[in-house]
């Protein structure tokens, strides 16, 4: 018999705490016990997104670890970068268990968290133990863990485009990837690079090869084999939601068939499609589905994958790592199948 688990979502206001929320209002296992939020505490989450109501109708509350620890099993922390350290380490310590979607705690050595985030690890002991879940490449958590690091959205499209290629690249070959995001990326307070005006009639590039998802895509990669250079390079993209990769390959710099790989990588995997074309980043929108395209044009191999950051790249993915921690099965509560246009 499933029991059912309570769940309290920290930062329920923001965009990734609104997805959880629209997804764990109707997943059969989960209660909704707790959502908080920082200066928007003492408002209805559902007055502020009325796509919520029902399930965002309550007030949303102040943080506090002794409360939360008495109503929730497992919390999810949706917070600004640093913020969930604090919150984290106060719950592990009362026996909540915590999804981060976050990036406190996904870069383990505190000199590598240092190098992409400007700045040492708030609760290095929790980065040391918390599971990374990004669970096609490292399955789900073992019961045992306290902490899920739920990986970053473009780190999670990355790390499911190169994991396949990774054994079968000739050596010395590095690999250049071209990346696009929604602004919903960005979170909810409108900055320069994500507000609707500055950025619906532009495309720029952002942080070319310094984006700080590289250093979890570096670290994952360097637990799975040798780990080859990888160039990427992020634009912002004048739409709200999405992320969709591109890269190109020799087909001689792959010791086999790119579409033979991907198929045999991701085999009996759900929550990813490999075609034979090219991935539209539309047909992943609202759903935990990774497109990932293989095209062979001449001696090219064409490779393009596509996901809706805020599902795959977030909330939906932390909901996957929920279900199989909790050994439900993977898909639970989670829209696989897209919504567009
Ligand atoms: N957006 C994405 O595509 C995406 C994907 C993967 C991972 N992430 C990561 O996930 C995290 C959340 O992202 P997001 O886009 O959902 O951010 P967001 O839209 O900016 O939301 C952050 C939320 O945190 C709340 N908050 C801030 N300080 C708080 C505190 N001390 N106590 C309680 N609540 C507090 C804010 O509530 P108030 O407004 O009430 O202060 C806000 O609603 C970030 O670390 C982000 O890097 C984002």
């Amino acid at each position: 018999m499933t029991t059912t688990v309570r769940a309290g979502i920290v930062g329920a206001n923001g965009f990734l705490g609104g997805e959880l929320v629209r997804l764990l209002a109707s997943h059969p296992f989960v209660q909704l016990t707790a959502l908080v939020a920082g200066k928007s505490a003492g408002r209805r989450l559902s007055e502020l997104r009325p796509a919520l109501r029902g399930p965002g109708d309550g007030l949303l509350e102040a943080f506090d670890a002794d409360v939360l620890s008495q109503r929730c099993d497992v919390v999810f922390l949706a917070l600004p970068h640093g913020e969930s350290a604090v919150a984290g380490r106060e719950l592990v310590a009362r026996g909540v268990r915590v999804i981060d979607l976050g990036s406190d705690f996904r870069i383990v050595d505190p000199a590598e968290h240092t190098r992409w985030y400007g700045k040492p690890p708030a609760a290095p002991e929790l980065s040391a133990e918390a599971f990374y879940g990004l669970p096609e490449l490292t399955g789900g958590a073992p019961a045992t863990a306290r902490v899920i690091a739920n990986p970053g959205c473009f780190a999670t499209a990355l790390a499911l485009t190169l994991a396949p290629l990774q054994p079968h690249l000739a050596s010395g070959v590095d690999v250049t990837i071209f990346g696009v995001t929604g602004s919903s990326g960005s979170g909810i307070a409108p900055q320069d690079g994500t507000q609707h005006t500055l950025r619906v009639n532009n495309f720029v590039a952002y942080k070319p090869l310094k984006h700080q998802h590289m250093g979890e895509l570096l670290q994952l990669l360097g637990q799975r084999g040798a780990v080859p250079g990888v160039r990427f390079v992020p634009h912002s993209l004048p739409a709200p939601r999405g992320i969709h990769l591109t890269l190109v390959l020799k087909a001689s710099e792959l010791d086999g068939d790119a579409q033979a790989l991907y198929r045999a990588a991701y085999e009996g995997k759900p929550t990813v499609d490999v075609i034979e074309g090219a991935a539209a980043m539309g047909a992943t929108l609202l759903s935990v589905r990774t497109l990932i395209g293989v095209q062979k044009v001449g001696s090219d191999v064409v490779i393009t994958t596509a996901i809706d950051n805020l599902l795959k790249g977030g909330s939906g993915q932390a909901v996957q790592n929920l279900n199989l921690w909790y050994g439900w099965d993977e898909t639970v509560g989670l829209p696989l199948v897209g919504a567009w246009p």
